[in-house]
């Protein structure tokens, strides 16, 4: 099983970017303790972040028809991005919807996310275990 990890706009300041909310580690370190889990669970990973709305479009659809999962944390993008949106339903991959922070108890215009409704699951506000959580779902509902 092949699962893609898309990390968007400012997750490469992990670390740096307001610790209070977002924590203390960097994305190199959560992507190391990912590849572990992954490991463990016999899944294939592969990671990728940008800080590009196109690059991340590209990416979605360069999974189509190699990739059995997605996980995406969107960053800012999950709030506005229609064409984020359009390109998870494009790829018809199973995907699911992370983010650090808790969206839904934070500023007005992060409690919507426009790809909530296109993605099997959204796993919000549990910090490196939104992620773990996202992994766990895969392994269990791709088989
Ligand atoms: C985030 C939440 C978004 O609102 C924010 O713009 C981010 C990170 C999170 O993981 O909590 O960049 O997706």
């Amino acid at each position: 099983m092949k699962i893609l990890i898309i990390n968007g706009p400012n997750l490469n300041m992990l670390g740096i970017r307001e610790p209070e909310i977002y924590g203390s580690m960097t994305l190199e370190q959560m992507n190391e303790k990912l590849a572990v889990e992954g490991n463990l669970l016999e899944l294939e990973l592969d990671f990728f972040q940008s800080n590009h709305e196109g690059a991340i479009i590209d990416r979605i659809q360069e999974a189509y028809g190699l990739m059995d999962g997605i996980i995406i944390n969107p960053g800012a993008y999950s709030h506005y991005s229609y064409a984020i949106r359009d390109a998870i339903k494009s790829v018809d991959i199973k995907t699911v919807e992370v983010h650090l922070s808790d969206i839904a108890n934070r500023e007005y215009f992060r409690k919507t996310s426009v790809i909530e409704d296109v993605v099997e699951k959204q796993i919000s506000g549990k910090g490196i275990n939104s992620y773990f959580e996202a992994l766990q779902y895969l392994k269990e509902h791709l088989k």
